[in-house]
């Protein structure tokens, strides 16, 4: 069969990881989709940078768009917004599927990259661009297609999943925990994403435009960080029979005084009863908890970030993008149809 041509933007946390499973795993994943996987390059800012694991030096490249051009499929791995959205965009007017973990460019200029893709029958997938290796993306956009998702509530940063799991179960004070939380290197260099829930807005406008079939743009989310929830507060909460948790909350809900349905997005400190599944999801894991008017309640849970379990949902991307060039096919498009209104709405309730 075929070698397809797989062109890697990135090779920091994530992208080393995916280029290391490739060359290491790539006849494996090859009989999966019944071609070769080929890493014929990887784009980087400076090709001599140290690297998280050993790969083929004549891979690393700075020249970005002859790479791209060349590709079947471009694995965006590079953050940011720009030269990322540009570099996404040159791949699909190339004819190449992308598969990106890049939330903050899909959360900004998502509906532009999704309309550039539709026109030219390309794919974007991008499973790793909110809960790390937890597969969500896909149960919303594909296997919950036909039922009608009510509300998405989830812990979906780990950042500040382990400060306040920290404050909650070792008394800790948030400056501590979050210095333990840098230590551990689950906290970005500058925390302010992540404590200020700009993160977790992030990923809470793309798994509300999935769930509710509309549009959400991330400015349109509520949000609050956890950097004024004291000790005093989380031991007050758990006394009651509670626990703190910075939760995204995309709820489909008639707003009281217009009478108009639509759709709230919301990122704020809540109470969750001991007794709910998000209680137990502790230090940095992310949970998404589901609940569809057919299906019921449904729970996500597993490795909200870290290279190698990134590395999983990118990798499993990459198989469906290159099974899609191998068997031809419209594959999957995203769907706003519904287009429902978004409820200017706050954090209306704070208790669950
Ligand atoms: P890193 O910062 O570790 O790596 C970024 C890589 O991109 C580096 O190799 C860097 O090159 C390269 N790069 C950056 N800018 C350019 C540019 N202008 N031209 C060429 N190469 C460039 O990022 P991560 O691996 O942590 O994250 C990658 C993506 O995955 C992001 O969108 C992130 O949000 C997402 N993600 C990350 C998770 C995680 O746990 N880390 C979890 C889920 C999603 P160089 O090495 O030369 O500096
Ligand atoms: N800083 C993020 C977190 C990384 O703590 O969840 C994964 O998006």
């Amino acid at each position: 069969y075929r070698n397809l041509r797989i062109a890697l933007l990135g090779a920091g946390s994530v992208g080393s990881q995916v280029a290391r499973l490739l060359l290491e795993q790539g006849d494996e994943l090859a009989a999966r989709v019944g071609a070769g996987l080929e890493l014929v390059g990887i784009a980087v800012r400076d090709v001599d940078a140290p690297r998280d694991t050993d790969l083929p030096r004549e891979l690393f490249t700075t020249d970005a768009h002859t790479l791209i051009q060349s590709a079947d499929i471009v694995v965006e791995l590079m953050g940011g917004i720009e030269p990322a959205r540009e570099y996404i965009l040159l791949a699909i007017n190339s004819g190449a599927d992308v598969v990106t973990g890049n939330k903050a460019l899909l959360a900004t200029h998502g509906p532009e990259l999704f309309d550039a893709a539709a026109q030219v029958g390309a794919q974007l997938y991008y499973e790793a661009a909110a809960g790390g290796a937890i597969p969500i993306i896909r149960p919303l956009r594909d296997s919950l297609a036909g039922d009608r998702v009510r509300r998405v509530m989830g812990i979906v940063n780990g950042t500040t999943n382990f400060i306040l799991d920290r404050m909650d179960t070792e008394g800790d004070t948030f400056e501590g925990a979050l210095a333990t939380a840098t230590a551990l290197g689950y906290a970005e260099a500058d925390p302010t994403a992540d404590i200020e829930g700009y993160d977790a807005a992030q990923k809470a406008a793309i798994l509300a435009s999935l769930a509710f079939h509309t549009a959400v743009p991330v400015e349109a989310v509520y949000r609050e960080g956890i950097t004024a929830v004291t000790a005093d507060e989380v031991e007050a909460a758990k006394r009651a029979g509670f626990v703190v948790k910075l939760l995204a909350i995309c709820e489909r809900l008639t707003d009281a005084s217009t009478g108009i349905e639509g759709v709230t997005v919301r990122v704020h400190p809540a109470l969750i009863s001991r007794l709910h599944p998000l209680a137990a999801v502790h230090g940095a894991k992310n949970a998404v908890f589901v609940q569809a008017e057919a299906a019921g309640d449904l729970m996500f849970y597993g490795a909200g970030a870290g290279g190698l379990e990134t590395a999983s949902a990118v990798l499993g991307d990459l198989v469906s993008a290159a099974r899609r060039h191998v068997a031809g096919g419209p594959g999957v498009g995203e769907s706003t149809h519904a287009n429902l209104p978004i409820l200017g709405i706050g954090a209306v309730n704070t208790r669950y």
